[in-house]
């Protein structure tokens, strides 16, 4: 089975999702990194790890959609079985989201449907919050907005500044996105309609 991973940056999720694959706890492969930025460290853990990478920047294109059908079409010719968006800041478009119905999942920085979109650790300690967390979810046409997978949640300290909620919340996010992915791959996870299911249970 095949993995494609889509990046913009970093690449933190991305890391241990080829830890995974390399100790065995993800039965796949992930045969490509995409990243719509250049030059990003990402791309050197793809790199590293042997992976071969791809880099998609906006401005080759004429629109979002042409960037997407491009991606698409190289995904599609890999024979990728599923998408997984890694720090990927970048909307993709209905037509793309419709074309892997079922088939792209999303790790989002909060505990959804709450703080969709940026600045999650910011929006929750300002509105006093006092937990946190993470979503995998399948990834529809609205932002953030898909079936939910798995979320883990952290506690969130009156001593705390933004980067130890972020911090706390990254390493939940390194367990559960492997964990998510080794469902998908085991054909344990599927997206039915607007719902997920595992082992045949609803989510
Ligand atoms: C993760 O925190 C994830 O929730 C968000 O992007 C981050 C991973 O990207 N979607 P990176 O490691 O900063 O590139």
């Amino acid at each position: 089975k095949k993995i494609v991973v889509l990046i913009s940056g970093q690449g933190s999720t991305l890391q241990a999702l080829i830890d995974a694959c390399a100790i065995g706890q993800i039965p796949a492969q992930i045969v490509s990194v995409i990243s719509n930025k250049a030059d990003v460290f990402g791309l050197e853990r793809a790199k590293s790890a042997g992976i071969s990478h791809r880099v998609f920047l906006r401005k080759a294109f004429d629109s979002n959609l042409a960037m997407d059908n491009a991606i698409g079409d190289y995904i599609d010719n890999l024979g990728a079985d599923l998408i997984v968006l890694a720090g990927y800041m970048k909307i993709l478009t209905p037509e793309f989201t419709q074309r892997f119905a079922g088939r792209v999942v999303n790790i989002h920085p909060s505990l959804l449907p709450k703080y969709p979109g940026l600045n999650t650790y910011q929006r929750a300690m300002e509105a006093g919050d006092t937990e946190h967390g993470t979503t995998v979810h399948f990834v529809n046409e609205e932002v953030d907005g898909g079936a939910i997978i798995l979320q883990a949640k952290v506690p969130i300290f009156p001593e705390d500044n933004i980067s130890d909620v972020e911090q706390r919340t990254r390493e939940q996010e390194l367990r559960i996105y492997p964990l998510v992915v080794k469902w998908f791959m085991e054909d344990r996870l599927k997206l039915v309609g607007t719902q997920a299911y595992l082992d045949g249970q609803l989510l």
